[in-house]
């Protein structure tokens, strides 16, 4: 079993700008209410390192968490809301996060959260086009893995990675609440910090 990470939390940046240098750095991204902040809790086993919202949207600034050797994860705000899709959303989501996730010195990956139970919106699915055309690296990570109904699970696992744009084997699935797919995620999180 691959142990907690380490991570404390350090400070709330409104812009890249405000952000402490790093070594190497994993963000969180995806809509508000899709995991990110329970997600980075499960990682580290801790319950309120990152705040868990009731409300959607309370994440408006990047949150930047270090580990003991010096790297770093970054929870990044939340775009649109469940289904709500917009081209202006997008545009306000890019307006605050564009510049870092383009000129971030150290990033190495963003974890791109999508909803396992009701799948990627047409939002999630810009900015995964988005990241892909600016040559962001990416991993999709499916939440929520514990609310999709067992009898719907093998279609899901087909129909989310195709609307996403990638084979079912390059999504990871997860559930903070039952820790599923937990470990999985700690090791791909130091192979890319430590490589
Ligand atoms: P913002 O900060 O608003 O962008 O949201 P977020 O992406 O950080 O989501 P957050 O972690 O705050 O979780 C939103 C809601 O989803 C909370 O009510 C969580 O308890 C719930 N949730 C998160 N992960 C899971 C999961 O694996 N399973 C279930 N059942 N609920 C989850
Ligand atoms: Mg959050």
């Amino acid at each position: 079993m691959a142990s907690a990470l380490k991570l404390e939390f350090v400070m709330s940046a409104p812009r890249l700008a405000d952000l402490p240098p790093t070594a190497a750095e994993v963000a969180l991204a995806g809509r508000s209410n899709v995991g990110k902040s329970s997600l980075l809790n499960a990682l580290a086993s801790a319950r309120k390192l990152a705040t868990v919202s009731s409300k959607p949207g309370s994440t408006k600034l990047l949150n930047f968490f270090v580990t003991p050797q010096g790297t770093s994860l970054v929870d990044l705000p939340g775009y649109g809301y469940a289904s709500t899709a917009s081209a202006r959303m997008r545009e306000a989501w890019l307006r605050r996060t564009e510049r870092y996730l383009l000129q971030r010195e150290g990033l190495r990956l963003v974890l791109l959260l999508v909803d396992g139970e009701i799948g990627p919106t047409s939002l999630d699915q810009e900015v995964i086009a988005w990241l892909r055309d600016h040559g962001v690296p990416f991993q999709i990570v499916a939440t929520k893995h514990d609310k999709v109904k067992a009898s719907k699970r093998d279609r899901r696992k087909r129909d989310l990675p195709a609307a996403c744009g990638v084979a079912p084997s390059e999504v990871i699935w997860v559930s903070a609440e039952r820790n599923v797919g937990i470990d999985r995620l700690r090791e791909l999180v130091r192979e890319t910090l430590s490589a």
